[in-house]
């Protein structure tokens, strides 16, 4: 959702930031494609903290003759699926390469049109029905696609976005595909070595993949991944933001206006600063004034309460019982409610041991250790799927300032 100005850049509100309007990413996209060219890489950041819209800006502005495809696989549950998916993007995006791919692919060539004589999304449905047991014969089709890839005279970057999400769906429906499909995966990125190799992967997503994967034992089928978390925004950035979006559109403001938003926001998630950001810019065109720190304080209390708030917030409420299960999830919630309570320098370590202790029924807790290690586990789990954030030694807080203030309303 967009609300332009000439010359002034669009408020982006939930929808991937087109690459031409992507601010404060050129030195980390810079840096993602030097990596990609000796290795492939797991990006990682919070939900609505702009993964996607970097992957828009290496998809839509490539480096190194790459020809980059980019495919959302949060509702796939097979690899046999992925493999189609990334063919029909080569379809869709480049369609000399995806001949080229099918060309020597003797089985399929017989009954698939060129490119050009296929509709969008007629590929999939094709493939399915000609090849009925295509979901069995994944390892065959793995192989092939990737055996094609690395005959092609030009390299090729692969995103896969939220891709934790769908090993999620596949230890949901069939374990054993996971690892075997993990392994397989792993194998065929390694051989060759991405120096000596034309494919390189992007992987991203916002849950934490390396918890899930290292519970089920399996973080060493990951481990040749370069791990690149997103960059946080930096006080200058949040600041100069907010500065930019507000100047560019003629209202006026008091100097100390732009460090009173990025306090409230805690961590600041893009999105957030966004959209708070906008409903200032509206405050002051329904009323045009020169706009206080206190007018900043009015509308993030109206933004909490808000419909399009509760809409955004309301995930980070729900993902938890997604990906946490109990006891871990009743544990997380009453550390969440506690910490909604705290002023602004959160609580202490121990007082969260203390909550966590608390939450066992008396017939059921565990012996000391096992418990301080389940609720170390935890605390790190909350942390790397930034919820809480150690702001000092040894104290924790809601990492967003918004979700803080939130979680206190409808939740504490
Ligand atoms: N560089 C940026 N500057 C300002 N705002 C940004 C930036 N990148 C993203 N945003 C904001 O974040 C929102 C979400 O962006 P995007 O979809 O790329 O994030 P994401 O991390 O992929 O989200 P999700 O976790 O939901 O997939 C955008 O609509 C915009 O409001
Ligand atoms: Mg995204």
């Amino acid at each position: 959702m967009a609300c332009g100005e000439p010359n002034s850049l669009d408020f982006y509100t939930g929808s991937v930031v087109e690459a031409e309007d992507l601010l404060f990413r050129d030195a980390f996209i810079d840096h993602l494609w030097e990596t990609l060219e000796s290795m492939h890489v797991l990006l990682k950041a919070p939900r609505r903290c702009g993964k996607t819209s970097v992957m828009e800006h290496l998809r839509r502005f490539p480096r190194n003759n790459f020809a980059v495809i980019y495919e959302n696989v949060q509702d796939l549950s097979h690899p046999a699926d992925l493999f189609l998916a990334i063919l029909d993007k080569f379809r869709d995006a480049h369609p000399k390469v995806f001949d080229y791919l099918v060309d020597g692919w003797k089985s399929v060539r017989s009954w698939l049109p060129k490119a050009e004589g296929l509709e969008v999304g007629e590929f999939k449905l094709k493939f399915r029905e000609h090849e009925a047991d295509y979901r069995e014969q994944w390892r065959q089709h793995g192989d092939m696609l990737f055996a094609r890839l690395r005959t092609l005279d030009r390299p090729v970057l692969i995103i896969v976005d939220e891709f934790p999400d769908m090993l999620l769906n596949l230890r949901k429906d069939d374990p054993k595909l996971l690892r075997d499909f993990l392994s397989w995966f792993r194998t065929q990125r390694s051989n060759p070595a991405p120096k000596h190799d034309n494919v390189r992967w992007l992987l991203g997503g916002s849950i934490n993949l390396s918890t899930t994967l290292d519970g089920l034992g399996l973080l060493d089928r990951i481990n040749d991944l370069d791990d690149e978390p997103l960059p946080d925004l930096t006080t200058g950035q949040v600041e100069e933001f907010v500065a930019l979006m507000l100047a560019s559109r003629g209202v006026t403001f008091e100097r100390k206006l732009p460090a009173r938003l990025r306090e409230l926001l805690g961590r600041p998630i893009p999105l957030f600063l966004q959209m708070l950001t906008l409903d200032l810019f509206r405050s002051w065109r329904s009323k045009p004034r020169k706009l206080k720190p206190a007018d900043v304080d009015a509308e993030f209390a109206r933004f909490i309460t808000s419909t399009a708030a509760q809409d955004k917030l309301q995930h980070f409420y729900t993902r938890l019982a997604k990906y946490y299960s109990e006891p871990a999830l009743g544990q997380a919630h009453a550390l969440l409610n506690h910490l909604c309570t705290t002023g602004p320098d959160g609580s202490s370590r121990s007082v969260l041991n203390q909550i966590f202790d608390s939450t066992w029924p008396p017939d059921k807790q565990p012996v000391v250790h096992e418990r301080k290690r389940l609720f170390q586990q935890l605390l790190r789990d909350l942390e790397n799927d930034f919820y809480v954030l150690e702001t000092s030694e040894g104290r924790y807080d809601f990492a967003s300032g918004i979700i803080k203030a939130w979680w206190r309303k409808y939740y504490a």
